[in-house]
């Protein structure tokens, strides 16, 4: 099990940015209108590129970015997905607020990166999770 999924995420690694554009469209604009109210301020405190900043969430692009990850981590506290004392991402909060995550995503995602003492990287590699979670296959090789 475990091995068989080793290989298939190294083989989507170099498909990356052909992978994620393929969340549903749907979830996306959902991502977009729920993070708007904090958008702003989530902008000013991290430093993000503004054209990075529109593009992270409508287009589910996440690319190594301190800046990035500092806001999405800003986004993350604001939405109260996760916790500032603690640093503990919830679950509940993420199936209810964040647009195609269900409990056994959260949970998985969750899990995953419970050992990550970084608050930002916590919810950066969470947030590729959650993608990598929702990609639909690009092409069907058959
Ligand atoms: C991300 O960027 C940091 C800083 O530039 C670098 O140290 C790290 O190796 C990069 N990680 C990946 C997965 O490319
Ligand atoms: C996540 O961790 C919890 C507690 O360690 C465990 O009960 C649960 O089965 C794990 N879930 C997954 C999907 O790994």
């Amino acid at each position: 099990m475990y091995t068989t999924l080793h290989v298939l995420s190294c083989l989507l690694i170099p498909t990356l940015t052909a992978a994620i554009s393929v969340v549903p469209e749907e979830i996306r604009m959902d991502w977009v209108s729920t993070a708007e109210p904090f958008r702003t301020d989530c902008e000013c405190e991290s430093g993000i590129a503004p054209d990075l900043s529109q593009r992270v969430l409508s287009l589910a692009e996440f690319p190594n970015d301190s800046c990035l990850k500092c806001y999405m981590c800003c986004l993350s506290t604001n939405l109260n997905l996760m916790n500032p004392a603690t640093y503990e991402l919830s679950v509940k909060e993420l199936v209810r607020r964040v647009a195609g995550v269900d409990y056994v995503i959260a949970t998985k995602c969750v899990n995953a990166t419970s050992g990550l003492k970084n608050p930002s990287e916590k919810v950066y590699q969470t947030s590729l999770c959650i993608v990598f979670s929702l990609v639909q296959p690009p092409i069907s090789i058959t």
